[in-house]
C-alpha cells in the first residue's frame, strides 16, 4: 500500500477501506508517513468528506494508536463526561462529585487548558496540594474507594489524534465534522468508560458556532460511540456566553462549590441536572431522568455532594479545608468592579472575548510551556438580557497586575453589545441527541 495512492484516491471523491485507514494511522504514528503525505490527505478529506463508515474506521485506528485504559478492575458501569469547551465551564468539578454521590463510579482523565477555554486539572490545583499526576493504580483504588477520580492525561492516549491535531491545526483542516467527531470519539474511546455523555457546546465561546453544526457533530459522536459498543448520549448546550459567573480558575472553583451548596446560577445547574441525570441513567442507578434529577437535587440539599467533593480533594492530596472555606483558595491582590460606560439591555457577549481577558490577566496559557495564575479572572454580574445604567458593574475583576488589568477591562468592556429593546433569552440547553 502506498500513501500517494491513497491520497488520490480521496482526493477523487472515492471512500478510504479500513485497512486503508489503518495502514494510514498506524504508519503516520510510527513516522513512516511524513506531515506533507498527511497534510494533503487531511485537505482532500477536507474537501471531499468521509461516509460513516470511514469515520468510525478512523476513529477506531486512532484509538487503538496507544494506551487504552483498562477499566475492568474498577465494578459498575463507568461513566464519563465530555465538553467540546467553553468559556467558564467548570461542569466537572460540581457534575463529577453530583453524580458520585448518586453511585454512579467517576473515573475521569481531563486535560489542561490552552487559549481562551480552560481545562479542569488547572481548577482542580486551585485546591493547595491536588494532583492529577497520580498513578493508574491509585486511579482505580480511588474510584472503588469512593467512586471518583480525576487525572492528567500521562497516559499515551490516541497519539495518532496528537499528532494529527497538530497539523490540521496549522494546515486549516481543523473544522471538518468527520475529523473534530473522530479526534474527540478517539481519545473518549481509548479512556476506557463504559458509558459517555457528551456536552457539545455551540455559540460564540464554543467551536461549533452555530446550532446547526452542533447537532451534526452530536450527532456523528454519538453514532461513533454507539458503533464502539459504548452508551453514547449528547447533550447540546448555548456558549453564547460564559457559563454560569464566573471565569477564572479558582472563581470557578469557588462556583462549583457554591452550586454544591445550593447557591449555584441558574444556567449552571440546568447544565449539571441535564448532564447529570443522563450520566446517573446511564450509570444504571435510575431507571428515568426525572428520578435521576430527583436524587442528584437530593445530594446538594443534604450535602453529601458536598462532602463528596471534599473526600475526592483529600484522596488527591488538596486540602478540603477549602471546599468549606473558600477563602482558602488563590486569591488576587486586586479586586475591582467593571462599571458599565453604557446604559440599555445587553444584546450580545461575545464568549470568546471573556476568555481572553481571563488569559490576559494570568489565568489562561498562551503557549503549552505557560505558568498560569490560578487566582486571576472575573465574576459577571449581568448577563444576556440584563438590563444595565451608566456606572452600574457588570463584573468584579480579579487581577494581579495593574497593567494587564488596564488591558483586560479594557477589552471586557469592548465584548458587550447593548439595544434599546428587552430580547428574548433563548433556550439554554438546545436538545439531547441520542
Ligand atoms: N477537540 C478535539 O479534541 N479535536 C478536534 O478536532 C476539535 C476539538
Amino acid at each position: 500500500m502506498r500513501m500517494y495512492d491513497l491520497i488520490m484516491k480521496k482526493r477523487n471523491g472515492a471512500d478510504l477501506t479500513k485497512e486503508e485507514i489503518n495502514f494510514m494511522i498506524s504508519e503516520y504514528t510510527a513516522g513512516k508517513i511524513p506531515d506533507y503525505q498527511m497534510s494533503a490527505m487531511m485537505m482532500a478529506i477536507y474537501f471531499q468528506g468521509m461516509n460513516e463508515e470511514e469515520t468510525a474506521a478512523l476513529t477506531i485506528a486512532m484509538a487503538n494508536s496507544g494506551d487504552m485504559l483498562d477499566l475492568s478492575a474498577i465494578g459498575g458501569t463507568k461513566v464519563d463526561k465530555h465538553s467540546t469547551g467553553g468559556v467558564g465551564d467548570k461542569t466537572s468539578i460540581a457534575l463529577g462529585p453530583m453524580v458520585a454521590s448518586c453511585g454512579v463510579k467517576i473515573a475521569k482523565m481531563s486535560g489542561r487548558g490552552l487559549g481562551h477555554t480552560g481545562g479542569t486539572i488547572d481548577k482542580l490545583e486551585s485546591f493547595e496540594g491536588f494532583s492529577t499526576g497520580i498513578s493508574s493504580k491509585h486511579f482505580i483504588d480511588q474510584v472503588n474507594r469512593i467512586g471518583i477520580s480525576i487525572m492528567g492525561q500521562t497516559l499515551d492516549l490516541a497519539p495518532a489524534d496528537k499528532k494529527l491535531y497538530a497539523l490540521r491545526d496549522v494546515t486549516a483542516t481543523v473544522d471538518n465534522m468527520s475529523l473534530i467527531a473522530s479526534s474527540i470519539m478517539s481519545k473518549k474511546l481509548a479512556s476506557g468508560a463504559d458509558a459517555i455523555v457528551l456536552d457539545v457546546k455551540t455559540g460564540s465561546g464554543a467551536f461549533m458556532k452555530k446550532e446547526e453544526d452542533a447537532f451534526t457533530l452530536a450527532k456523528e459522536m454519538v453514532t461513533l460511540g454507539k458503533h464502539a459498543g459504548r452508551k453514547t448520549v449528547a447533550v447540546v448546550s448555548d456558549m453564547d456566553q460564559p457559563l454560569g459567573f464566573a471565569v477564572g480558575n479558582a472563581l470557578e472553583v469557588k462556583e462549583a462549590i457554591e452550586t454544591l451548596q445550593g447557591n449555584g446560577p441558574k444556567d449552571f445547574v440546568k447544565l449539571c441536572m441535564t448532564l447529570g441525570s443522563q450520566m446517573v441513567v446511564a450509570g444504571g442507578k435510575a431507571d428515568t431522568l426525572e428520578q435521576a434529577e430527583e436524587m442528584l437535587a437530593r445530594a446538594i440539599e443534604e450535602g453529601t455532594a458536598l462532602r463528596k467533593l471534599a473526600e475526592f480533594v483529600e484522596a488527591q492530596g488538596g486540602n478540603p479545608a477549602a471546599v468549606y472555606d473558600t477563602s482558602l483558595l488563590p486569591q488576587a491582590a486586586i479586586v475591582e468592579e467593571i462599571c458599565s460606560e453604557k446604559e440599555g439591555y445587553i444584546e450580545k457577549i461575545v464568549c470568546d472575548e471573556i476568555g481572553i481577558c481571563s488569559l490576559i490577566l494570568g489565568g489562561g496559557r498562551e503557549t503549552k510551556e505557560s505558568e498560569i495564575d490560578l487566582s486571576v479572572g472575573l465574576v459577571l454580574h449581568k448577563k444576556v438580557g440584563d438590563y444595565v445604567r451608566v456606572g452600574e458593574s457588570l463584573a468584579t475583576i480579579h487581577a494581579n497586575d495593574e497593567k494587564k488589568l488596564g488591558v483586560a477591562k479594557e477589552r471586557f468592556l469592548k465584548a458587550y453589545t447593548f439595544c434599546d429593546k428587552q430580547i428574548e433569552k433563548s433556550d439554554f440547553i438546545k436538545g439531547i441527541v441520542q
